[in-house]
Parts: structure tokens; sequence; C-alpha cells
């Protein structure tokens, strides 16, 4: 199963694919994950607040809802165990997701200058 997930996040994220070691990593560490053939997300929760850690469909797979579902999903699950807010980075030139998270009520909160190799951070929040 984590080498499917590896596969997928290749797909996602060609230029920094993370491995089945680094998921089997956060699993450790005590991250969360939902993956399905065509889309995964990572978060981790601590105390109140959880962090959106990464989200991924695959290529073929977008503008159907999917991303947006898991998200749905994430928010149900970190609502049943109390979370308040959920917390998350992209860059600024990703401008799919940025709106993905717009889109889902995420705001604004901050930026981390040049974070991603020479491309500013957006840093966003979600109460729920
Ligand atoms: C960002 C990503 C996860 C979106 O996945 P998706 O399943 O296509 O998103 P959804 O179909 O759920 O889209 C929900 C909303 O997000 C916005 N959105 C998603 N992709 C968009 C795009 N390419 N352009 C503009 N808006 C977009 C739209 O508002 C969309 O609603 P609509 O289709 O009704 O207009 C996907 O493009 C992806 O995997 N990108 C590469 C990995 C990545 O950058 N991850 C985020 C790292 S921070």
């Amino acid at each position: 199963m984590l080498n499917e997930l590896a596969n997928l996040h290749q797909k996602c994220f060609p230029h920094k694919p993370w491995s089945a070691d680094d998921f089997a990593d956060l699993k450790k560490s005590g991250c969360e994950i939902i993956a399905s053939q065509n889309g995964f997300i990572v978060w981790r929760a601590v105390a109140d607040e959880a962090e959106l850690i990464t989200i991924g469909v695959a290529p073929d797979a977008r503008r159907t809802g999917i991303a947006a579902a898991m998200m749905g999903i994430m928010e149900g699950e970190l609502k049943k165990s109390g979370v308040k807010s959920v917390f998350l980075e992209v860059a600024e030139n990703n401008a799919p997701a940025r709106k993905l998270y717009e889109q889902n009520g995420y705001v604004q909160v901050g930026v981390r200058p040049k974070y991603y190799d020479g491309i500013d951070a957006i840093m966003m929040k979600k109460d729920l």
C-alpha cells in the first residue's frame, strides 16, 4: 500500500517524490493518511490544532472533487476529536492548491519568504 502511495505521490510531486519509507515515517510520527487509487491526504493533529501536511490527486483525476472530498473527510475526523483549527502552507505560485484551499474556507494568516526554493510559502488557517 505504501509503495502505491509513493507512486501516486511521484505523479503529483514529480520534482520531490516521497518514498514508501517516508510515508512509513510519517505514520510512525503520528500522521493520519487517507489514500485511494487517485488521491491522498496527510495531516497531523496535536491538541486542538492540526496541520494539513500534504494533499495530491492523480493528474488524470483532477477537477472531479476528490481533493475537496478528502479535505471534508479530514475535517470531519478532526472535529470529532475536538480539533479547533487547521493550518497549512502552500507555495505562492501553486494556483490550483490556493484556489482549492480558499474555496474550502482557508484564509491567509502569514507568509514565509522564499520558503520553497525561492518561492514564498503562504500560511493559511481554517477554524473548524
Ligand atoms: C491541488 C490539487 C490537490 C487539487 O485536486 P483536485 O481533486 O483537482 O481538486 P478538486 O476537484 O477537489 O477542486 C476543488 C476546487 O479547487 C479549485 N481548483 C482545483 N484545481 C484547480 C485548478 N487547476 N485551477 C483553478 N482552481 C482549481 C476549484 O475551486 C475547484 O472547484 P471547481 O472544480 O468546482 O471549480 C491537485 O491539483 C494536485 O494534486 N496538485 C498537485 C499537488 C499539489 O500541489 N498539492 C498541494 C500542495 S500544497
